[in-house]
């Protein structure tokens, strides 16, 4: 997570994480409070915090007790550097112990909202209301405040619920102020940054623009810089970061499987070609993925052939461009820091973004420009470089692509049924104006027929489920409540205009115990 050239030195305020579940949510919170900060392993030594210069440290919290035998705990120094310092949870236990005092083991684990009363004044309590709610996942608590320390705030369990140092810039809360149920807890989290570390730039991820392409120009120099583009949010504006720091040093390959949606070829050469006059290949693969697909019917192993095959055709493409040293990729931030902080040193790297072997293979260097933003900050890093909000706006598309969505078999004829269908469904909620309501939609080939008439005639033909689902990460999702009105126009449209469908379902599943995908 730290091996990474950093081209990107600005003020910042650092966390430190001992594993919560919380943790990026922190950084979240912060950055759209605009206070640029980063994730790092709760063991950081401080001369790597202080070559960071940060405004300030935050220290999570953390499933652990601070009794535990390999509880993780900071270099103690960090309380005695100057800098001031929030420990959350977690942290304000270790802040007490550090500070001398004794953590005990709460009657009960609390779970859930609390009430807090603010006591005194004190300014990271500062614009907040005195009595306020606040959510609370704690096994130990601090039953007395350490020499030196005044307790702020309390709830009617926890006695001790926030304390602080001023003359040490020590500050700290039991209570998680980055959790959404917990009021004016981005106002606690910002008195922390500005008013007491003294954090002063408005951070956007337009300000990050800059060091990132002086950061690329700096990693590249004159070499030349492959990228599979895929056309998604964050292939699409790593590549035209790159793009605009090293220009035509920068190669795109474009694959298309034959499994994409229609219109997606036409979009890469609109957006990527015309738009921005990328030197982006496009090569047409579908045959050898159709082949490779024949006769195959499990998922698994749709999924593995057309992994493989991907990557034989890429790095056959990477290999006529000479003189390759570079390798663009679309990392985000959740990739990098995926719970390494606590677990180990090293940086966790999305499977699928990742193209195979090649790196290593090819002995090509990473270039990760969005590997310090979330996904949001992408979006908003996208639209400062002018791409279309139908790119940045576009609903997941899974890697297989459609190959996912016939189901069972893949053959040419039954992907061009479906890419119909799709077409229609995507049109007809647009136009609804309810795309953007919507995670992800898509249809799906099932592999049965059925009956129905059609004129005088019964027909016996194909069924296509509608899937639309509502998610904010993917990890659940509910099945979106769409219009009556709407529902009827997809599938009238459908069944009159595509060839081989005469009946039309929708999938009223949530994940779990569904999966987004049928397959
Ligand atoms: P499921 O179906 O597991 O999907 O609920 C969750 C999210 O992941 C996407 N998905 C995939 N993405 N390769 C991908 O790149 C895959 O093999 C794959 N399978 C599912 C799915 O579209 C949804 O957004």
């Amino acid at each position: 997570m730290n091996a990474a050239p950093r081209e990107t030195f600005m003020d910042q305020i650092l966390i430190l994480d001992f594993g919560s579940q919380y943790t990026q949510l922190i950084a979240r919170r912060l950055r759209s409070l605009r206070v640029y900060c980063e994730i790092l392993p709760f063991r950081t030594p401080v001369e790597e915090i202080l070559s960071r210069a940060p405004k300030g440290i935050i220290l999570s919290g953390g499933p652990s007790s601070v009794y535990d035998k390999d509880a993780p705990v900071p270099d103690p120094a960090v309380l005695s550097l100057g800098i001031p310092v929030l420990g959350i949870c977690y942290g304000m236990q270790l802040i007490a112990r550090g500070m001398g005092a004794r953590v005990h083991k709460a009657s009960r684990r609390e779970y859930g909202c609390s009430r807090l009363r603010v006591r005194g004044r004190s300014v990271l309590f500062g614009g907040v209301p005195k009595d306020l709610q606040v959510w609370m996942s704690h096994g130990d608590e601090v039953k007395a405040a350490p020499h030196g320390f005044r307790v702020t705030a309390g709830t009617p369990d926890v006695p001790v619920a926030a304390m602080e140092c001023p003359e040490r810039g020590l500050y700290s809360v039991q209570f998680h102020p980055e959790v959404h149920h917990t009021g004016h807890g981005g106002r606690i989290l910002e008195n922390f940054a500005r008013r007491i570390a003294g954090y002063k730039e408005r951070w956007t991820p337009a300000s990050f623009l800059e060091g990132a392409v002086a950061g690329i120009k700096n990693q590249v120099g004159k070499g030349t810089v492959i990228c599979a583009l895929s056309g998604g949010v964050d292939s699409s504006v790593a590549a035209v970061l790159a793009h605009r720091a090293v220009g035509g040093q920068l190669r795109c390959v474009f694959v298309d499987t034959g499994l994409l949606r229609v219109g997606d070829r036409e979009r890469m050469k609109e957006v990527f070609l015309k738009k921005f006059r990328f030197n982006l290949k496009i090569v047409d693969a579908s045959k050898l993925f159709l082949g490779r697909l024949k006769g195959v019917a499990s998922p698994e192993k749709k999924r593995k052939i057309i992994g493989h095959a991907f990557i034989e055709v890429f790095e056959r493409e990477a290999e006529k461009i000479k003189g390759a040293r570079f390798l663009a990729q679309g990392t985000l931030y959740p990739d990098v820091i995926e719970s390494v902080s606590v677990k180990g040193p090293s940086a966790v790297i999305k499977s699928h973004h990742n193209v195979g072997g090649l790196p290593a293979k090819m002995g090509l260097e990473l270039v990760e420009p969005l590997r310090f933003l979330f996904k949001d900050e992408v979006r908003e890093l996208g639209r400062g470089l002018k791409i279309p909000e139908e790119i940045l706006m576009q609903h997941p598309f899974p890697g297989p692509g459609l190959a996912i969505r016939v189901l069972g078999e893949v053959t040419g004829e039954r992907l061009a049924v479906l890419g119909r269908a799709d077409l229609i469904m995507r049109q007809e909620i647009r136009s609804f104006g309810w795309y953007s309501k919507i995670w992800q939609a898509f249809c799906v080939l099932l592999p049965i027929r059925t009956v129905g008439v059609m004129g005088d005639e019964r027909s016996y033909e194909n069924v296509i489920a509608v899937r639309c689902v509502s998610s904010v990460d993917g990890m659940t999702a509910d099945w979106s409540q769409l219009p009556y009105e709407l529902m009827r126009r997809i599938s009238a449209r459908i069944v009159s205009e595509v060839k081989g469908v005469n009946r039309i379902v929708y999938d009223i599943t949530s994940k779990p115990p569904a999966t987004i995908e049928w397959e």
